[in-house]
């Protein structure tokens, strides 16, 4: 048995840090193991412009523990009135390094998301042009007669199929997969399309969040979804497929607002992001293509070389925390796994 496995450092293409208190108490969690973060731009004004971008980002890096060298990539919040020469700007000048596309309502902080795909065509002719990358929340949301559980499936069918044909030079992340219909569909589709794959979609079922009291800390979104799925899920990220790779969508929320009666969409992850796929990678017997999953596939999908320095994980069980404090009013965040047993350890890195 595996009992101690060094990697590249990994990277994490799709991350919610948030601002203000919360930031400066969930940045240190994704900073200290991993090298990057693509680093979600849902605020609440939404990051759309270069201006926007250049100041979260330094808010970002004052968030870091002293001496860290985690660098955040910034990205830029799609809207119906998205300016192609401000994307294109801010991808020359290495401010953006992607576009990320939410339908309107689709998740968290998405009511300034696209409404009108024709809408961005101009800016995805450019994206397609200029060689940058289109992060997608691939959920059909705006549609009532869609079911939840079938959002993903139809989000492929009728926005992303059409999307490929009409840029076929256009970079896709389709992110957070979660149906064997998507996973499915990056394979045949790659390498134009990449997905990134949560730590919880190849851990969870819908039975896991209903099936015996409703737990809404397991509530996200895309939702998890049947055994099929998640089996699915959890095959494609453990197979070392250069279209799979690593985007923990570690979203903290207060606990209030996760346990109101109108619950909100998020899984806080990142304090035990990288220890849980090390956990699925052993558990498959596949700790071979962890580094490829954790630490190579994504940069490659960018364009971006992989991390230099290493981490090493150690099979050294431990008990995850249960919280994190929020200095003010949003009091403190739950933290997904808290009180379990974490099976490995990062003891280098
Ligand atoms: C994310 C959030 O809270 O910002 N929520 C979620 O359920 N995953 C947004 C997202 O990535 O969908
Ligand atoms: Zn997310």
């Amino acid at each position: 048995m595996t009992e101690r496995i060094t990697i590249r450092k990994p990277d994490d293409w799709h991350l919610h840090v948030r601002d203000g208190a919360m930031l400066k108490a969930v940045m240190g969690f994704t900073a200290r193991h991993f090298g990057r973060a693509i680093i979600m731009p849902n605020l609440v004004p939404p990051v759309t412009t270069i201006a926007d971008a250049l100041a979260y980002r330094e808010r970002v890096m004052a968030a870091l523990p002293e001496g860290s060298t985690f660098q955040p990539l910034m990205t830029c919040y799609l809207t119906d009135e998205t300016d192609p020469d401000e994307v294109e700007r801010g991808f020359a000048d290495g401010v953006f390094t992607g576009v990320k596309l939410y339908p309107v309502g689709a998740t968290t902080n998405s009511a300034a998301g696209v409404t009108d795909f024709e809408k961005i065509r101009p800016v995805l002719a450019r994206m397609e042009k200029i060689g940058m990358r289109l992060l997608i929340h691939g959920e059909e949301a705006a549609d009532p007669a869609v079911d939840v559980f079938d959002r993903e499936a139809v989000f492929i069918e009728k926005r992303l199929e059409p999307m490929t044909k009409d840029y076929p030079g256009l970079r896709i992340v389709l992110e957070h997969l979660s149906s064997r219909i998507g996973v499915d569909y990056v394979r045949a589709k790659a390498p134009q399309i990449g997905g990134t794959i949560t730590p919880y979609h190849t851990l969870l079922n819908r039975n896991h969040m209903l099936g015996s009291g409703i737990r809404p800390y397991y509530y996200c979104m895309p939702i998890v979804k049947r055994e099929e799925d998640r089996r699915a899920v959890h095959d494609a990220a453990v197979s070392g497929e250069a279209c799979f790779f690593l985007g923990t969508d570690s979203a903290p929320h207060p606990m209030a607002a996760k346990l109101a009666v109108v619950g909100c969409a998020g899984l806080f992850n990142a304090p035990v992001a990288i220890e849980t796929y090390a956990k699925v990678f052993d558990e498959a017997g596949a700790l071979d293509k962890f580094e490829a999953f954790a630490s190579l596939n994504g940069p490659a999908h960018y364009g971006l070389a992989p991390n230099e320095d290493t981490i090493t994980l150690e099979r050294s069980p431990w008990t995850g925390p249960d919280e994190v404090k929020i200095d003010g009013p949003e009091d403190r965040a739950l933290i997904y796994r808290a009180g379990e047993t974490i099976e490995w350890r990062v003891v280098e890195g």
